[in-house]
């Protein structure tokens, strides 16, 4: 496997609206992002992601864009994030943009346009005429992925259009050539400002199978085989692929749904890759059943499947990622750890994921152990595709109105998106304002500046980890995995094999409870030297509580 830069980075991601405030209005910006770039470079990290920073009105935060190559004023000038490129640059730190292509906001331009028939823009959007007598019924059964219906009626055009995600995020026609250019150049106006890559959002329904025929009728996500992929994915893929020939840049697609098998259909090395690593969701499903607003309770053992699969099929042949939150996902403290040991199983979750190969995400607020929101009702929630499940749950009539809004309060995206907590300061230090949105009342106790000055946080752990990939980089990014113990459903146990000689094993109590550690000590050699771990000292006969070990055993 090829050593590129890309290959070895620790990104952090930034969800832009709740980073940082940089002039009290209450809404994360640029300027704030700026005043914390040391903070980020003091991490170890080498580059940062940020989610969507583009004009957007906002229904799907950002990920509705109505300007592609404009700021959200919300967020600054172009001015403010030209400065934020070269201050990044500057530290070392690479910049990697979202790219939202699937859809764009019903604000944009091209959708406006669309709507009234303009003939250059009129197939920039998937439309069809509706069905039935009144011709008012749904060109075909598709459901979006935001749980409702994927049609919506358009007075103006007497048409429906697509919307695989919110009604105001109009898909996309891709099977347009003139969308493809609009696409390129779009690229090609981010890569020629300076930024080193991009995070592709829901890259993989980009093609839809022609004649757009109905779905087999499943309750959640209708129509998907019909996208997910459609027939002309790899080629559409491939043609955006031609535009980073001129550059140094990285290509990260978004994968709902992903296999390992499938996966390599993308990312496998050679002639017709078409990107340099994904995003997948399987490891994302370890406390649930299919999707997050069914839980069940972590399970450790459909942790590790998940990681050894991936860790094998790509090993030698494409590139992984690794992340364990981001802006869609609860914080994670609260989903495979304990929120009671909060920095015992932080610590124990950054090691098991942080020496597996493959690039290094970290969500804003990880790094210091940010935990989900206490919703109390839903006046306290803004997620559309919270509210969207809430429709869905309640039309099966399975659940009862506490149960659905207990489910959805703990899979809502909105656990993510509270602001950073940066200090024990009023509003957590993130404005000087009103916050746009609750911030965690636990700020006091859990914020950045307490864990600066803790040596033992889970904020020193990250830096640490972090730099011990680094160091052992041969062994960490580009290793070979072999599990042992793999049916135990407390104890993950790995080694990581260089091609220098160099060997890590990492080892992890993922449970509350207390355990032998005898299945540890039957594996790690006897001479090997601990690196790091959730608490200080070495191997005892009993592993504590989410006690995780990281141990070198030099050539
Ligand atoms: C991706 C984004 C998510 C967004 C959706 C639609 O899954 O990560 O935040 O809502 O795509 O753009
Ligand atoms: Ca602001």
């Amino acid at each position: 496997m090829q050593k590129t830069w890309f290959r070895e980075l620790s990104v952090y991601q930034i969800w832009p609206r709740s980073f940082c405030d940089g002039n009290g209005d209450g809404i994360g910006d640029l300027k704030g992002v700026l005043g914390k770039l040391d903070y980020i470079k003091s991490l170890g990290v080498d580059a940062i992601w940020f989610s969507p920073l583009y004009a957007s009105p906002q229904k799907d935060y950002g990920y509705d864009i109505s300007d592609y190559r404009a700021i959200n004023p919300e967020y600054g000038t172009m001015e403010d994030f030209k400065a934020v490129l070269a201050g990044a640059h500057a530290r070392g730190l690479k910049v990697v943009m979202d790219l939202v292509i699937n859809h764009t906001s019903d604000q944009h331009e091209w959708f406006k346009k669309s709507a009234a028939g303009d003939p250059k823009y009129k197939d920039y959007y998937i439309w069809r005429p509706g069905k039935g007598k009144d011709g008012k019924r749904p060109p075909n059964n598709w459901q979006a992925t935001f749980p409702g219906p994927a049609w919506q009626w358009n007075e103006e055009r007497g048409e429906y259009y697509l919307h695989l995600f919110a009604v105001e995020q109009p898909d996309l026609n891709h099977d347009n050539p003139a969308v493809r250019e609009e696409v390129k150049s779009i690229m090609r106006f981010w890569l020629d400002m300076g930024v080193d890559g991009f995070r592709e959002d829901v890259i993989t329904y980009i093609s839809k199978r022609e004649g757009l025929p109905n779905g087999f009728p499943v309750p959640v996500m209708c129509g998907q085989e019909h996208y997910s992929p459609g027939p002309n994915i790899h080629k559409y893929l491939l043609e955006y692929r031609q535009v980073l020939k001129d550059y140094d840049a990285f290509q990260l697609g978004e994968a709902p749904m992903m296999t390992p098998k499938n996966a390599l259909k993308y990312i496998k090395e050679g002639e017709d890759q078409q990107l340099d690593m994904m995003f997948q969701f399987q490891h994302m499903s370890a406390d649930c059943f299919v999707i997050s607003y069914l839980p069940t309770g972590f399970s450790l053992r459909k942790l590790k499947k998940v990681f050894r699969r991936w860790q094998k099929k790509m090993y030698g042949v494409a590139w992984n990622t690794n992340y364990m939150e981001n802006h869609d996902q609860p914080r994670v403290i609260s989903r495979y750890g304990s929120e009671k040991m909060r920095t015992e199983s932080g610590k124990a979750i950054a090691t098991i994921y942080t020496f597996l190969s493959g690039t290094h995400f970290v969500y804003q607020g990880q790094e210091i152990g940010m935990l989900n929101y206490p919703f109390k009702d839903w006046s306290d929630i803004v997620d559309v595709a919270s509210f969207c499940a809430k429709d869905l749950m309640e039309k099966t009539h399975l659940f009862s109105a506490k149960r659905i809004f207990r489910n959805c309060a703990y899979a809502s995206r909105d656990n993510a998106r509270t602001p950073v907590q940066w200090n024990a300061e009023e509003n957590a230090g993130f404005t000087t304002g009103t916050p746009w949105f609750h911030v965690n009342p636990n700020y006091k106790e859990i914020n950045v500046a307490a864990e600066e000055s803790d040596p033992n946080s889970l904020l020193n752990y990250y830096r640490k980890i972090i730099a011990l990939r680094k160091q052992y980089k041969e062994a960490a990014i580009y290793g070979k995995y072999k599990e042992y113990a793999k049916c135990n459903g407390k104890v993950y146990i790995y080694e990581k094999i260089g091609d220098d000689g160099t060997r890590l094993f990492v080892a992890a109590n993922m449970s509350g409870k207390t355990v032998s550690a005898a299945p540890v000590k039957r594996v790690v050699p006897k001479g090997a030297k601990r690196l790091a771990g959730t608490y200080d000292g070495s191997l005892a006969g009993r592993m504590r509580p989410y006690e995780a070990h990281i141990f070198l055993v030099e050539k």
